[in-house]
């Protein structure tokens, strides 16, 4: 589904040239639920921006999607960032249903699509209830739906719980869990929570501090469903503290 190999990536700013990924190779394949751990700056937002086709890679640099070449945005996936970014005038149902109306799909199809969606969401009962009206993380979860509408094969998500309470972004990871298990989409997740990665992933990439690099993929070989009050038991904790290990040893994590 993602091809990088040999991804760089240098931005031209006025004070000069900030390079932020060097030398990323990796593949993901269909249906695979990667995330990727790194420190503030590494270049993980940057890796999206390049999959999604919203900023281009330095000369040599391979980045497909689908087998394709990326040269400029790619349509055929959802995005969600860390804000839910929703237009306030328009209802939760009409949020979700801009997606469809963008990309001119029919109507009737994409509304009884986007209201199985926000079934799945708990969010049954707000569909005609605007943003403003609704927590953060309904907020997000409409946004999530919005994501998923046009039934993207690839779904994109740039710390999607980074504004959420503890509490409520510990039940969005279960619910992203239910619904990749339902859709089996391929994610590529974006997340500074160690515990998250492990819970939600098939593999988990550790990126280095900028210019961002690979540090080590991680497969998380636990069964599914993974239960949050599992995630203390120590097959959990093995990666966990694996994952600790190497920012340890970059020294992004001290070890008092
Ligand atoms: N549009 C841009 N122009 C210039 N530099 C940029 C731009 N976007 C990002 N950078 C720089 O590239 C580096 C990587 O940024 P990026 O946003 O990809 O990091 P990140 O890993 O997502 O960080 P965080 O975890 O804080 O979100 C940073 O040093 C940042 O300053
Ligand atoms: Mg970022």
């Amino acid at each position: 589904m993602i091809s990088l190999r040999d991804v760089d990536k240098t931005y031209q700013t006025r004070d000069g040239s900030v390079p932020a990924l060097r030398g990323v190779s990796l593949e993901i394949g269909d249906g695979e639920f990667v995330s990727i751990v790194g420190p503030s700056g590494c270049g993980k937002s940057t890796l999206l921006m390049l999959v999604a086709g919203l900023t281009p890679a330095d000369r040599g640099s391979v980045v497909e999607v689908r087998g394709r070449p990326v040269v400029g945005p790619v349509t055929d996936l959802g995005i969600v960032f860390q804000d839910a970014i929703l237009l306030d005038w328009r209802t939760v149902l009409d949020n979700i249903m801009l997606q469809a109306e963008v990309r001119r799909l029919d109507r009737t199809a994409h509304r009884a699509r986007a209201l199985e969606l926000l079934r799945m969401v708990g969010l049954i009962g707000f569909e005609q209830k605007r943003p403003f009206e609704l927590s953060g993380g309904m907020r997000q979860r409409t946004s999530i739906c919005r994501a998923l509408v046009h039934d993207p094969p690839l779904l994109l998500m740039d710390e999607p719980f980074g504004a959420l309470d503890a509490l409520t972004r510990e039940q969005m990871t279960i619910d992203i869990q239910r619904i990749w298990l339902t859709t089996r989409k391929t994610v590529l997740f974006i997340t500074h929570s160690i515990m998250e990665a492990v819970l939600l992933s098939d593999r988990v990439v550790v990126m280095s501090p900028r210019p961002g690099r690979v540090e080590e993929i991680l497969t998380i070989d636990l069964p599914r469903p993974r239960k949050l009050d599992e995630s203390g038991a120590q097959e959990y904790t093995r990666y966990t503290s694996r994952i600790r290990e190497i920012f340890r040893a970059q020294g992004i994590l001290s070890r008092e």
